[in-house]
């Protein structure tokens, strides 16, 4: 069966309140959906993430996906095409709560394949996470590195990608993953435990708090801007093919401590800069291979140069007008 266009399309964005799902959601829109309809449990999203979209006629259940009655309730009210699931409860919370990381993380897309396979709708792009591969065994890690998750974040990530496979192999399904490295950008929740490095930077540096690096700083990260992941999702989104994965990241390096300078740079900040034990589990390295993302479309991420102003620009706006 031929995948549905983007475009007069009616799609469901699990998560879509929260930080990759919200910019997702905006760029459906523009991408002519016919209606993008948002279920969020409000975990870590944030109803400013999705002002602009309510206001442009998205709808907004603010419920729970692990729940087959709430998707239940809303494939019964609206005939969607296309599902993509962006819910999960962010990575640190598994330090907190490793079983319910886990679980969240599962129940969303053994939820989502049961509809799918009852034909409920057409098309799953599952969002998984480099978090899979845990630490390389190889490096730049492509789509065939082993999965090693060292989280019960990653793990339960892990399992929904075999499950979808799984689920594309026993009933022919139409589902596909795109796997992300470290996205960056506006609309990052910046608040506690659960905050990224860059927001609960700026959030403390804003706040009049000394920025903190947890471990040496040396551990580095691919970042990849918010806006160039989802551009590069919708890219890819006619070419996949039902099980297939592909990693979405740029060719870049940046050592968690050269981060935190530069925000520090870009706010005048001269104050002290405490340091922190390191996280457990925390993967030194991710060297990721987009190779085949680049085979697939046109790609040009955005500069981290640049890409860091904008964030930094756009969090001084919005975390100096409010809490
Ligand atoms: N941010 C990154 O760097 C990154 C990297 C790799 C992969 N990813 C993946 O991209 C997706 C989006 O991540 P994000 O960074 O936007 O995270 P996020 O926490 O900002 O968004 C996830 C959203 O899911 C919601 N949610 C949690 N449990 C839910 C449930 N049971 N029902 C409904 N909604 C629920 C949360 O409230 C939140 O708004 C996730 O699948 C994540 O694993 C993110």
């Amino acid at each position: 069966m031929k995948r549905p266009e983007i475009k007069n399309s009616t799609i469901l964005v699990t998560g879509g309140a929260g930080f990759i799902g919200s910019h997702l959601v905006d760029a459906l829109q523009n991408a002519g959906a016919k209606q993008v309809i948002i279920i969020d449990n409000m975990f870590l999203g944030n109803e400013d993430n999705i002002a602009l979209a309510l206001k442009q006629g998205a709808i907004f259940y603010r419920d729970d996906a692990e729940f087959k009655t709430s998707l239940d309730y809303i494939f019964n009210n609206h005939k969607i095409d296309i599902v993509f699931n962006c819910a999960t409860k962010a990575l640190n919370y598994s330090f907190l709560n490793p079983a319910n990381a886990f679980t969240t993380n599962v129940l969303v897309i053994e939820n989502l394949l049961e509809l799918q396979r009852a034909k409920k709708f057409q098309t799953l792009c599952h969002f998984s996470t480099s978090e899979v591969y845990g630490t390389a065994v190889y490096e730049p890690m492509d789509e065939k590195h082993p999965i090693h998750p060292t989280t019960t974040y990653a793990a339960g990530k892990a399992a929904a990608d075999l499950m979808l496979k799984s689920y594309v192999r026993m009933f022919a399904l139409d589902a596909f993953i795109v796997r992300p490295f470290n996205n960056y950008g506006p609309r990052q929740n910046h608040k506690g435990f659960l905050a990224g490095v860059i927001p609960i930077t700026l959030h403390r540096i804003f706040s009049g708090l000394s920025p903190e690096i947890h471990g040496t700083g040396q551990q580095s990260r691919d970042f990849i801007l918010v806006t160039d992941t989802v551009k590069a999702i919708l890219d890819v989104y006619p070419l996949l093919a039902p099980a297939e994965s592909v990693n979405i990241s740029t060719d870049g390096q940046i050592k968690i401590e050269d981060l935190i300078m530069q925000l520090v740079k870009l706010s005048g900040y001269t104050g002290e800069i405490l340091r922190k034990p390191a996280r457990g589990s925390d993967v030194l390295c991710h060297i990721a291979s987009n190779e085949k993302l680049k085979k697939m479309v046109s790609y040009n991420p955005t500069s981290f140069e640049k890409g860091i102003l904008i964030t930094y620009e756009w969090y001084k706006k919005y975390l100096t007008k409010q809490d």
